[in-house]
C-alpha cells in the first residue's frame, strides 16, 4: 500500500466529520466485489444483514445469522486493502441484552475480521453500544428505518415525517451518539431529518435514503450497479446497469455454447505431445477442475 492509499480506520472517518470529504460506503459480500469496490475508492465496506435479501433471496433480513455475516465478512476482507470494514449485528444478536451485544460482536470482530460493528436502534440499544465500545470495538449506530424492525414499522417506511416522529428520530442519533458510537447510518427518513440530524451530531452521518446532506452515502452493491431489477426505491439510483450486461452477456454465451463456436482452439489446450503445446501457457482454468494442474 502507498502513502496515498491509507487505510481508513473508525478513527480516520469520523475525524472527517465537517471538514468536507464526504464518506464514500458501499455494501460488499464476496472478495472479488470487495477488491473492486475498495479500488474504485469506497472508504467503508460494510458486509449488511442485507445480504439475507440480496444474497439469501429472503424478503427480508430477518434470518441472517452471526455465522453468516463471519463468512462473508471473511470474503469480503481478503479483497480488501484500503476501506474500513464494517459487520452487521443481526437480528436477535444483540438485542436481549448488553452482554449478549458484546459477545456477537466480538465474534464479528474475531471470526469475522470486521474493524468495527453496526448495530440498529437508539435509545434502547444505548447501553449495547456502550458496552461494546467500552471493550475497545467501535460501533457505527443505525437510526430511522431499522430493516430489523419491519414488523413494528408495518413495512420498510419512510420514518420522521411528522414533528413528533421526527424528534424521536432525533433523540435515537443523540443516544447513539453519546454511548460513544464513531458514526452513524442515518436510514429512510426526509431530507430535512438528515440535515437537521448532521448538524445535530459531532459524529458523522452516513445517509441511505436520507437527503443530500448526510456527511457520506452508503448504498447496497447490487442497487448501485443496477442488478436488482424490478422494484427500484426512490433513494437508489443506478451508477451501472450490470443486470442487463449479465443478462445479455449469458445470451451471447448460450448461443456460442449450443452453435459450438465456444470453446474454439484458441480457448482449448493443445495436444500435450506436440512442440507447440510445450510453449503454451494453459489459462486459468476454473482454478479448481481438471487443468488447474497444467499452470
Ligand atoms: O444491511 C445493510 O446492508 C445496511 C446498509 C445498507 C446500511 O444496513
Amino acid at each position: 500500500m502507498s502513502d496515498q492509499e491509507h487505510k481508513h480506520t473508525a478513527v480516520s472517518l469520523t475525524g472527517r466529520k465537517g471538514n468536507g470529504d464526504k464518506i464514500v460506503a458501499l455494501t460488499a459480500y464476496d472478495a472479488t466485489l470487495a477488491r473492486l469496490l475498495d479500488e474504485g475508492g469506497a472508504d467503508v465496506l460494510m458486509v449488511g444483514d442485507s445480504l439475507g435479501m440480496v444474497v439469501q433471496g429472503h424478503s427480508t433480513t430477518l434470518p441472517v445469522t452471526v455465522d453468516e455475516i463471519c463468512y462473508h465478512g471473511r470474503a469480503v476482507a481478503r479483497g480488501t486493502r484500503r476501506a474500513h470494514l464494517v459487520g452487521d449485528l443481526p437480528f436477535m444478536s444483540f438485542q436481549v441484552s448488553a452482554e449478549q451485544a458484546l459477545a456477537s460482536a466480538g465474534r464479528l470482530v474475531k471470526e469475522g475480521c470486521f474493524e468495527s460493528v453496526k448495530l440498529e436502534g437508539g435509545v434502547v440499544v444505548a447501553e449495547q453500544i456502550r458496552r461494546i465500545v467500552a471493550a475497545g470495538i467501535p460501533v457505527m449506530g443505525h437510526i430511522g428505518l431499522t430493516p430489523q424492525s419491519v414488523h413494528r414499522m408495518g413495512g420498510f417506511r419512510v420514518q420522521g415525517k411528522d414533528e413528533d416522529a421526527a424528534l424521536r428520530v432525533l433523540a435515537d442519533a443523540e443516544a447513539v451518539e453519546q454511548a460513544g458510537a464513531f458514526s452513524v447510518v442515518v436510514e429512510g427518513v426526509p431530507a430535512s431529518l438528515g440535515r437537521r440530524i448532521t448538524e445535530r451530531l459531532r459524529i458523522p452521518t452516513i445517509g441511505i435514503g436520507a437527503g443530500p446532506d448526510c456527511d457520506g452515502q452508503v448504498l447496497v452493491c447490487y442497487d448501485f450497479l443496477g442488478m436488482v431489477r424490478g422494484f427500484s426505491p426512490k433513494f437508489v439510483k443506478h451508477f451501472a446497469e450490470l443486470g442487463e450486461q449479465v443478462v445479455e452477456a449469458t445470451r451471447s454465451y448460450a448461443q456460442a455454447v449450443k452453435a459450438g463456436s465456444f470453446p474454439d482452439r484458441s480457448h482449448s489446450f493443445g495436444d500435450v505431445a506436440s512442440a507447440a503445446a510445450r510453449s503454451e501457457q494453459p489459462n486459468r482454468g476454473s482454478g479448481y477442475g481438471p487443468g488447474s494442474e497444467e499452470r
